[in-house]
């Protein structure tokens, strides 16, 4: 990971190796706290809004205070026209009380260097029984720094060869990647596992679905099982690193990365540009 420029704690420029917060935060003791990760174009934030709009849910749902959206909004802003082409992460901190979680939280910008990335990627399907599956949890949508379940899940499939996992969910139902959305086309129709199933509204699934609309594809949401996506011509993650990202294997299957995810694909780029370099 390259930081790019100082971290912002509080708003506070620190550089990247004299920034520090208090090891008895319930973020790093319990992973309590939430975050966001944006995808900065040429110092420009894609769809800060709605990043906003989440981390805010995020710490309602895990009743954490945040200083007032213009500021974050600005302190954002300003760590991506420094670093331009970047990935743009905010993080909330549990605070230093787990009886009173919000005691003496700091939030903590900076910008990483966008790592280059494949063209193409495979997943393993692995099960993810922590994971809701449609039931409801206290954090059932939030953005939460508890990732820990999907990190494992991350590097047990690149253990065995695969580029990331795939999540099911303990009623069998594909849900999403451990930081991504995942979708498919089947028959020209795009398909995508439902947020009332309990995965995160990932910004970029939102954008797809958009991009769908304008190109003309038709898009099912609902709850689906494996079969479901074994069955379809294409499939795709989803992320604010990735955008649209062909996956070409999923278990022993291979899939073509085709027409369908590449009009997605350009379709996404067309709506970066439209928004952020009209
Ligand atoms: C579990 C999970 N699902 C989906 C996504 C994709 O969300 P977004 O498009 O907002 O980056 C992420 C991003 O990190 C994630 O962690």
């Amino acid at each position: 990971m390259t930081v790019i420029g100082d971290v912002l704690i509080d708003g506070v420029p620190v550089s990247a190796t004299d920034a520090v917060i208090s090891v008895f935060d319930i973020g790093f003791q319990r992973g309590y706290g939430c975050f966001e990760a944006m995808r900065s174009y040429d110092g420009s934030i894609f769809r800060l809004s709605p990043h906003l709009d989440r981390l805010e849910v995020s710490a309602a749902k895990l009743r954490l205070p945040t200083p007032d959206r213009d500021s974050i909004a600005d302190w954002c802003r300003s760590v991506a026209e420094i670093a331009g082409d970047s990935v743009v992460k905010v993080f909330v901190s549990g605070g230093t009380d787990a009886s009173v979680p919000g005691t003496n939280s700091r939030i903590v910008i900076f910008a990483e260097a966008v790592r280059p990335g494949s063209s193409t990627m495979t997943v393993q399907a692995r099960t993810a029984p922590w994971h809701t599956d449609g039931d409801w949890s206290e954090l059932t949508g939030a953005k939460a720094l508890s990732y820990g379940f999907n990190l494992a899940a991350s590097v047990a499939a690149q253990a065995n060869g695969f580029d990331d996992a795939l999540l099911i969910g303990r009623h069998g139902h594909v849900l999403e990647g451990p930081t991504f959305a995942i979708g498919w086309i089947r028959d020209g129709v795009f398909q995508t596992p439902g947020l009332e199933i309990g995965i995160l509204e990932s910004i970029t699934r939102t954008a797809t679905i958009e991009v769908a609309g304008r190109i003309g594809m038709t898009v099912e949401e609902g709850s689906y099982g494996f079969d479901d996506l074994m069955g379809a011509d294409e499939t795709f993650a989803m992320s604010t690193l990735r955008e649209v990202l062909p996956i070409v294997q999923v278990d022993d299957r291979k899939f073509r990365a085709g027409i369908g995810t590449k009009g997605l694909q350009d379709g996404f780029a067309a709506l970066v540009e439209a928004e952020l370099y009209r």
